[in-house]
């Protein structure tokens, strides 16, 4: 849609049961608010809504294991996560939260206008009941066996561990989560949203008219489920915590929480547009509005295929465009609340934000690396190492140390004020320069538009790249030194800081959507008023007037020491809960317990493997199952620590051929690097066997 009025944001409602970790915050809230503030300094007329989604069986279950009520725990952890979000600087025109009065009358309507309009059916089916606590058990309260992955956890709406969308019915061996009881079957009534009526529509909105704007991991899920014939949906639910059905024949029914809460979204709305004397309707009804919902992927199927058919009934807008996210893994692993393998937002907002010398560079720390990393395209991962690069290597010795620089030299060489810039002797990098000023403001608008926030943030560090190389080529510090000399070279030294300084401005107005508190730190050296950060600003080389005095410099970003990184990673490890064995329920694949979820080529092709030859080996001290490799791979040597020592003596393993996974980071093992992992085979008695060619190949050959 090009130019629409206005627009509405979405990030999707976080459910009230818990803190939120750093995969959220990738995935549904930093991009998000990426947009909405690169909108504001567009000066568009923009809502970025949110709020707790406070109801379904999620809720309760958490309130059992906290031994409180339901009302405590959306109380709880409503205020919390609010408070998180604020402290990470995502800006939110509303916080709402599900549970509001407003909320469930909107709900109600809704459902009521639909209801009436005859676009539901109403079924008897026989359910699943635990006779135990007399409950109809639907969604998280039924749990068993994940038929898609082999996982003993999953829920009866969803497997956690590979996010496969289930039914109770699909589940193996299920037991109530309430009291680990054998349901019955009993027989209920309930409505149904029949998706299958509106395949034609779907197929023509998703698959055509935005098969070219949407994210193909979005539209190809998206396919898969209309292709995979679409089945009604039951829109409520037998249980005593929701919002309540509103008809007279529906006592303890209440909508499905998936029902109500994208319509959270409108209510969120509504709030926002009574707190600030606003209409709410032309940003839910008027076609000239552009509406985006962030979300993570699990959430695809909800906002493209059940809300938009909930919305079009209900005569409302469609959203443009669903630029979900896929997922963050943590340190090699899958994030896991019930592993408590996890970063939760909480925890770096304790361990680096309210530190001594943390604050606003932290937050933005973290909304950098969020983002270089986020995983738009396919899964990604947040690695503590990682992230000290990040902000070591690209934060702080390029964006940083270029402003950093510009702004002493400027009080070393031009007296604190702005020089002029002198148009008769602009050379080639000047001129360079200023191009690239004008260029990547052009580029990074348009990822922006297109979604493509890591590309749009990669845009901006590279102009401050360009920045460092400039001076660089310059090198005013020695041009001053030749002044005695020759007195005309401060036109040169004047050039050269002219631009650098107008390139600050530049960088401060292109990097706010992203590191807003960075933009206002700078903002404050230029003594210049927020009025600057206005979009139309990037891309122009008059941001600061010349002889304007300049302030000192601050530094933007401090360095991240590695018994930092190092008590993260200890953190993290020493809190991962292993799963229990003797709670793990038969499974009747007995050959392939958990197989791993199906993955597509680039993740394979993500692996690096070769083969090589072993040169010498040796046991590992004080490590009865290491031994430790040198492996030639023809163009380089590693040393390789492996967990073989069992099944091969060192003597043996000179002169073998192994494959190697040579792209793995390396990893200390008893002291000793290890730079890469030999591949082997477990045979029936637990035996190891290397993999290797059938016939030698030279060391370094590629396997594929
Ligand atoms: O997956 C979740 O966390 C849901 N609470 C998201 C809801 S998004 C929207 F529809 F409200
Ligand atoms: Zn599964």
């Amino acid at each position: 849609m090009t130019d629409p009025k206005r627009y509405l944001i979405t990030s999707a409602l976080p459910y009230a049961n818990g803190l939120k970790h750093v995969g959220h915050l990738a995935g549904a809230y930093i991009p998000a608010d990426i947009y909405a503030r690169y909108l504001r300094a567009q000066k568009r007329d923009v809502v970025f809504v949110c709020g707790s989604d406070e109801h379904g069986t999620a809720i309760p279950i958490q309130a059992m294991k906290e031994g409180t009520t339901p009302q405590t725990i959306i109380d709880k952890y409503h205020q919390a996560m609010k408070e998180d979000f604020d402290d990470l600087d995502i800006s939110f025109d509303i916080y709402h939260r599900t549970s509001s009065p407003l909320h469930h009358e909107t709900a109600q309507e809704f459902f009521t206008k639909l209801n009436d309009a005859g676009e539901l059916e109403t079924k008897e089916t026989e359910q699943f009941f635990d006779e135990s606590t007399k409950t109809f058990l639907a969604d998280r309260y039924i749990k068993g066996t994940c038929p898609n992955c082999g996982s003993d956890r999953a829920f009866g709406d969803q497997c956690e561990n590979c996010g496969t969308t289930l039914s109770p019915d699909e589940l193996i061996n299920p037991v109530s989560t309430l009291s680990g009881a054998t349901p019955i079957k009993k027989k209920t009534t309930h409505w149904y949203l029949p998706l299958g009526k509106h395949e034609q529509f779907l197929r023509e909105w998703i698959l055509e008219e935005h098969k070219d704007d949407w994210r193909v991991t979005v539209s190809g899920q998206c396919k898969g489920w209309i292709d995979g014939g679409l089945q009604s949906r039951a829109v409520t639910r037998d249980l005593d915590w929701g919002v309540k059905v509103p008809l007279k024949d529906a006592d303890g029914k209440v909508l499905y929480v998936w029902f109500d809460a994208p319509i959270g979204y409108i209510s969120a709305t509504k709030q926002w547009a009574i707190d600030n004397k606003k209409d709410w309707k032309p940003y839910w009804e008027d076609k000239d509005t552009k509406l985006v919902h962030f979300i993570g992927k699990d959430n695809i199927v909800f906002h493209c295929i059940i809300f938009p058919i909930m919305l079009k009934l209900h005569g409302n807008i469609l959203p443009d465009n669903v630029p979900a996210n896929e997922f963050l893994n943590l340190e090699g692993d899958k994030m896991s609340t019930s592993r408590n393998w996890k970063l939760e937002m909480r925890d770096y907002i304790t361990d680096f934000v309210k530190k001594e010398n943390g604050g606003g560079q932290c937050v933005d720390m973290l909304r950098y690396y969020l983002t270089q990393i986020a995983p738009e395209t396919k899964d990604s991962e947040f690695m503590w190492k990682g992230f000290q690069d990040a902000v070591n290597s690209e934060l702080v010795s390029v964006f940083g140390n270029y402003v950093n620089r510009t702004f002493v030299l400027m009080h070393k060489l031009c007296g604190g004020k702005v020089p002029t810039l002198h148009e008769d002797v602009l050379d080639d990098n000047d001129k360079f320069l200023i191009a690239e000023i004008e260029n990547t403001k052009a580029e990074v608008q348009s990822a922006i538009e297109y979604y493509h926030f890591k590309d749009a943030l990669f845009q901006i560090i590279d102009l401050s790249r360009k920045g460092n190389q400039y001076m660089q080529k310059k090198e005013p510090w020695i041009v001053a030194k030749q002044l005695a000399e020759n007195p005309a070279a401060q036109k040169q030294i004047d050039n050269s800081l002219h631009i650098c300084l107008q390139l600050c401005a530049n960088l401060a107005v292109l990097i706010n959507p992203f590191l807003p508190n960075t933009a206002k730190k700078m903002l404050h050296m230029m003594k210049v008023v927020d009025k600057m950060l206005d979009w139309e600003n990037a891309g122009k080389l008059k941001l600061l007037s010349v002889g304007y005095s300049l302030r000192e410099p601050q530094l933007l970003f401090r360095k991240i020491e590695d018994t930092e990184i190092a008590e993260q990673i200890e953190k993290l490890k020493s809190g991962l809960i292993k799963p229990e064995t003797n709670t793990k329920m038969e499974t009747p694949k007995a050959e392939t317990p958990n197989p791993k979820p199906e993955i597509v080529y680039d993740d394979f092709a993500k692996l690096e493997l070769k083969a090589g030859t072993v040169t010498a080996c040796e046991k590992v001290a004080k490590a009865d199952k290491l031994l430790k490799l040198e492996v030639d791979l023809g163009a380089e040597k590693r040393t390789i620590v492996s967990g073989i020592a069992l099944h091969y003596t060192p003597e043996e393993m000179v002169g073998k051929q192994v494959v190697v996974v040579t792209n793995l980071a390396p990893r200390k093992m008893k002291g000793i690097e290890s730079q890469g992992m030999i591949l082997t085979a477990e045979d029936s008695d637990g035996k190891l066997q290397l993999l290797k060619p059938e016939n030698a190949v030279s060391p370094g050959s590629n396997v594929s």
